[in-house]
C-alpha cells in the first residue's frame, strides 16, 4: 500500500508577506487514483501544485513527490511527471503532429506514441493544422496530449476543463479514466463539482486555504445527509421539498393512496450543497 503512495504533503502551509494562503495541508495520492482539489478562486489550488512540482517552495511542512521532498526536485522528475496549468509551451506555427514529435524526440517517446495520443484526445482530424489556428477546446486538448505524452506516473491538471463546451468536458474525462486505468495517479483542481463527483476517488475541499473535508465525494455526501429531503410533485402541480419527520412522512402516504403523486424523489446533497453548507460560500464565486 505505502509504496503505491506517489505524493504526500504533510502539514504544508504558505505564507505570501502577510496572507496565508494555505494552512495546514496535509494528504496523499496514490496509483491509479484521481484526486480532486476543489475550492473557489484564490482558495490556494494552484499555489498547492506549484509546492508540489517544485515551482514554489513552503512555509512549513513536508511535500514528497515519487520519493523526492518537493524542495530538492531536480529535472529528472519532469521526465515521470506531467503539468497542465495553461496553454503555454505550445509552438503555434508548428502542427499538431510537429509540437507533439518535438517532445517525443526531447523525452525519446516512440513516433507510434504521438499517433496514439493525437488520436485519443480526438485530434487525429487536425494532425497537419499548424496550432495557432486550433480552437480553445482543441488546443486544451493538445496541452493535455503533449503532457501524457511520457506516460508520467503523476500528472497535474489545473482546471482542464475550464471554458470547454460539454462535448469536449466528456471527451477528456473519458480520457482521465483511461489513464487512470493504466496506473497514472491524476491530481486534478476543479470549481466543478459534477466533474469531481464524476471523477474524483477523493476530493478535498478547500476553503480559504484549508482542507475543510476529504475523501470519496459520495461518502462526503453521505455524511452530510442527516436531514432527508424529498421532492414531491402532486399532480397538481404543486412542487414541494419536505423534510423526513412523521407529520411529512404521513402526507406523503395519504397522496399516495389517492394517487395525487406525479413524481418523488429524494434530494441527497451534492458536492456543491455540501461545500456550501461547510463554507457559507458557493464554488462558483
Ligand atoms: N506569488 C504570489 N504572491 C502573493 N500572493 C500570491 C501569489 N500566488 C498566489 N497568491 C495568493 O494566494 C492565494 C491563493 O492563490 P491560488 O492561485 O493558489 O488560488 P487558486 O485556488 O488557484 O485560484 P483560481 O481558482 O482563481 O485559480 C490568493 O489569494 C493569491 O492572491
Ligand atoms: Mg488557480
Amino acid at each position: 500500500m505505502e509504496q503505491n503512495v506517489l505524493l504526500s504533503l504533510s502539514h504544508i502551509s504558505k505564507r505570501f508577506k502577510t496572507e496565508l494562503a494555505l494552512k495546514d495541508i496535509s494528504m496523499t495520492l496514490s496509483k491509479g487514483e484521481i484526486l480532486g482539489f476543489l475550492g473557489p478562486s484564490g482558495s490556494g489550488k494552484t499555489t498547492t501544485i506549484k509546492i508540489i512540482t517544485g515551482q514554489l517552495r513552503q512555509t512549513t511542512g513536508e511535500a514528497k513527490l515519487l520519493g523526492t521532498d518537493s524542495a530538492n526536485i531536480d529535472a529528472s522528475i519532469y521526465e515521470k511527471i506531467g503539468v497542465v496549468s495553461d496553454n503555454s509551451g505550445i509552438y503555434e506555427k508548428m502542427t499538431v503532429w510537429q509540437n507533439l514529435y518535438l517532445f517525443a524526440r526531447i523525452w525519446k517517446v516512440p513516433r507510434g506514441r504521438v499517433e496514439q495520443v493525437i488520436s485519443q484526445v480526438g485530434l487525429a482530424e487536425h494532425i497537419k493544422k499548424p496550432a495557432g489556428k486550433l480552437s480553445k477546446g482543441q488546443t486544451q486538448r493538445l496541452v493535455l496530449a503533449r503532457a501524457v505524452l511520457h506516460k508520467p506516473r503523476v500528472l497535474f491538471l489545473d482546471e482542464p476543463t475550464s471554458g470547454l463546451d460539454p462535448s469536449t468536458a466528456v471527451a477528456i474525462h473519458r480520457m482521465l479514466l483511461d489513464l487512470k486505468e493504466e496506473g497514472m495517479a491524476i491530481f486534478l483542481t476543479t470549481h466543478n463539482m459534477e466533474e469531481a463527483a464524476k471523477l474524483c476517488d477523493k476530493v478535498a475541499l478547500l476553503h480559504e486555504g484549508e482542507i475543510v473535508e476529504f475523501g470519496p465525494p459520495q461518502e462526503i455526501c453521505l455524511k452530510y445527509n442527516q436531514i432527508k429531503k424529498y421532492h414531491v410533485l402532486l399532480n397538481s402541480d404543486k412542487d414541494l421539498v419536505l423534510e423526513q419527520n412523521s407529520e411529512n412522512i404521513g402526507r406523503i402516504a395519504r397522496w399516495m393512496e389517492n394517487d395525487q403523486i406525479a413524481c418523488i424523489h429524494s434530494c441527497e446533497p451534492t458536492l456543491e450543497t455540501v461545500f456550501l453548507e461547510v463554507t457559507g460560500k458557493d464554488l462558483n464565486i
